[in-house]
């Protein structure tokens, strides 16, 4: 036994992998820890999780011990900011603490029916109900929306929700078909009461009933026959913890309150791509200067935080299959432990045919079907949800796909007479155009921890002697060799795409062997970049951008982006432009959805699908699925009823 394989036994490593995310008893733990100190008592906990280990102490494990480390941001209701502590989970203690007060909590959970309760008791907005012929207050529903930063006189350094409100006409109805038009409260969170309300005027409530909940309908179609997901041996990959392997793949699930899933440490065949991918940011600008909704320029992921809006999924409808699943260990403000069980989903899917080919000389034909694997979370907030999915397949790829559904943000409009902001999706309910910018902080690590990127456009040769027949074009590439040099957009005219490269490893044609990242749903931002909201959603402007690798730079909108001006975001972090030629870099890919609502969009808005895919390009000396051995699904029937041959 060599020496290595010998420590790997008799060193005694923790159960725990040292990225995955917190356990409740560390979560308990790191509560005590601060609430013993100076800072934390009578503290409210915005966030705790893990704080990933350095890469150069993950990378000598497990033959060193991981130092288990956690973040706790605690705020408190008499003081304004956001106190950052790192607690120690060997040693019981607080590492550091540093004040933040500029800063404000993301909204919590917690939080959102509290608002309601504060606004439907204030006698200003009972007042303004009354003028539209409101008297029953439970009957008005109220989303806390973040209220940005619009420099509006007596928010100056609030922390605030500025609301908007719909009508609820019976139990369980679906109050989105009654938008509460002009009517907006400005709430105080912290001090738990109303600043203001904003009454633009009376607008007419639209009061036809329009449902989705299967108890008010009728009208269902007569169901298809079942379609069952069987895999009598069971699935092929494999949960220990959080770690998963399957078919070529490892890698490690994380999960924490803002960004939901992270994935980390992914690996092909041993041969590392990404040390550590999730989805950091998203914004959702509104296009209509009409009344409060100027204000509809929500961040989900900063200002409020995905995970802690996960779903608790439901076996057999939103998971179809044989599927693991892993519980989410967060923490209310109290400091209690919250469990969201059954919050990532993870199976495998048949992913269609990977390859093919027919000779027509020999009539011989080869086929093979692909597989993915498929790790997924649907977080809801307030009327959208948000379902994400990361795919890994056996050609070595990695897509990721974002979902949106659940219902549209509906204003009220006079029937026919929708704004040119926005389009009647039913009579008297206006929904307005909008975007749904998403950002994954991508930490590549392609054959290793060093890679550079490549811009590659297609360029069509003049015409001249160089193209007699007008047919030439090339890929030129173009290194990225700051980060000011790497803010870039995506181009269809020149059909460019980016290449992460690993300059010192060639494969067997003696190029470096890259990675490819495919913009293939991007979105032009319309919000002005110097507007308020604008500048705070900078991220908006490049759809890629590229920083050395610093652990402390992890939200391209800020990592305090509640009531944020837009400062410490990615576009101060590429204003180092440091070198990111064969360095540790990191990839912000933003991509998105242009939505104008359509009527089919309500009552409720099918999935629509916004992502993009990482493809190995010249990573594989050949097509990595050409290992994949010949197989007939014996399961399958023709409609007749005849199965396959023997
Ligand atoms: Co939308």
């Amino acid at each position: 036994m060599d020496e290595a394989a010998h420590s790997l036994l008799a060193e005694p490593v923790g159960s725990i992998h040292p990225l995955a995310p917190l356990e409740p008893d560390e979560i308990a733990t790191v509560v005590a820890v601060v609430r013993a100190s100076a800072t934390g008592a009578g503290a409210l906990f915005e966030t705790i999780e893990l704080k990933e280990p350095a890469k150069s102490a993950f990378a000598a494990w497990p033959l060193r011990p991981v130092p288990r480390e956690a973040r706790a941001n605690i705020c408190r209701p008499d003081s304004p900011g956001v106190w950052r502590l790192v607690v120690s989970l060997d040693d019981m203690a607080v590492l550091s603490t540093v004040h933040v007060p500029e800063a404000r909590p993301m909204i919590q959970l917690e939080k959102f029916l509290a608002i309601e309760a504060i606004v439907r008791g204030d006698p200003a907005f009972i007042a303004a109900c009354a003028r539209r012929g409101i008297t029953d207050m439970a009957s008005v529903c109220i989303d806390p929306w973040s209220a940005g930063n619009f420099g509006i006189e007596g928010e100056e350094g609030g922390y605030l929700s500025h609301t908007f409100c719909w009508l609820r006409l019976r139990e369980n109805e679906n109050f989105y078909a009654h938008p509460i038009e002009g009517l907006n409260a400005v709430v105080d969170i912290h001090k738990g009461e109303v600043i203001r309300v904003d009454d633009y005027g009376v607008m007419p409530i639209p009061m036809a009933e329009v449902n989705y909940e299967a108890q008010f309908r009728s009208d269902f179609r007569p169901p298809l026959k079942p379609l069952d997901v069987v895999q009598p041996e069971g699935p092929s990959f494999v949960l220990e913890g959080h770690a998963i392997t399957w078919d070529k793949w490892s890698l490690v699930v994380g999960f924490n309150a803002r960004e939901a899933i992270t994935l980390h440490d992914i690996r092909y065949d041993g041969r590392p791509v990404c040390h550590r991918a999730s989805l950091v940011e998203m914004v959702v600008p509104y296009g209509t200067p009409a009344n409060g909704h100027y204000r509809k320029n929500v961040f989900d992921i900063g200002e409020y935080g995905l995970g802690k809006l996960a779903n608790s999924l439901k076996l057999g409808c939103d998971c179809l299959g044989h599927i693991a699943y892993l519980d989410a260990h967060l923490n209310t403000m109290n400091g209690e432990v919250m469990t969201i069980e059954n919050a990532v989903c993870i199976h495998e899917e048949d992913s269609g045919i990977l390859w093919k080919h027919w000779d027509f000389r020999t009539e011989r034909t080869e086929v093979r079907r692909g597989r993915r694997l498929v790790i997924s979370c649907i977080c809801t907030v307030g009327n959208y949800e948000y379902a994400s999915y990361w795919y890994l397949k056996q050609d070595g790829s990695i897509e990721f796909e974002m979902k949106a559904t659940g219902i549209i943000n509906t204003a009220a409009c006079l029937p026919g007479r929708p704004s040119k902001y926005g389009a009647e999706v039913s009579p008297g309910v206006e929904g307005h155009i909008h975007q749904h910018a998403f950002c994954a902080r991508l930490d590549m690590a392609v054959d290793g921890p060093n890679n550079s990127v490549v811009e590659c456009n297609t360029i069509a040769e003049p015409a001249g002697p160089d193209n007699p027949y007008g047919n030439a074009f090339y890929v030129q590439e173009t290194a990225l060799r700051s980060e000011l040099a790497a803010c870039r957009r995506a181009e269809p005219a020149t059909q460019r795409y980016w290449k992460v490269v690993n300059p010192s490893r060639l494969n067997h044609v003696g190029r470096p062997v890259s990675y490819k990242l495919e913009p293939s749903h991007t979105i032009i931002p319309f919000v002005r970049p110097e507007s308020p909201s604008g500048r705070r959603a900078t991220f908006m402007q490049n759809h890629l951008w590229v920083t050395a690798h610093d652990p402390e730079e992890r939200y391209p909108a800020g990592e305090y982006m509640n009531h944020s001006d837009g400062s410490g975001g990615i576009a101060d972090f590429v204003k180092q432009d440091r070198s990111i030629e064969n360095a540790d870099i990191v990839l912000w890919h933003v991509f998105g959805l242009h939505h104008l609502p359509r009527t089919e969009d309500f009552p409720v808005q099918s999935c629509i699908s916004t992502g993009f895919r990482l493809t190995p390009n010249g990573f594989f000396d050949q097509n990595p699925g050409i290992d994949l051995k010949p197989d007939v699904n014996r399961a399958s029937r023709t409609a007749g009823g005849h199965c396959c041959g023997p």
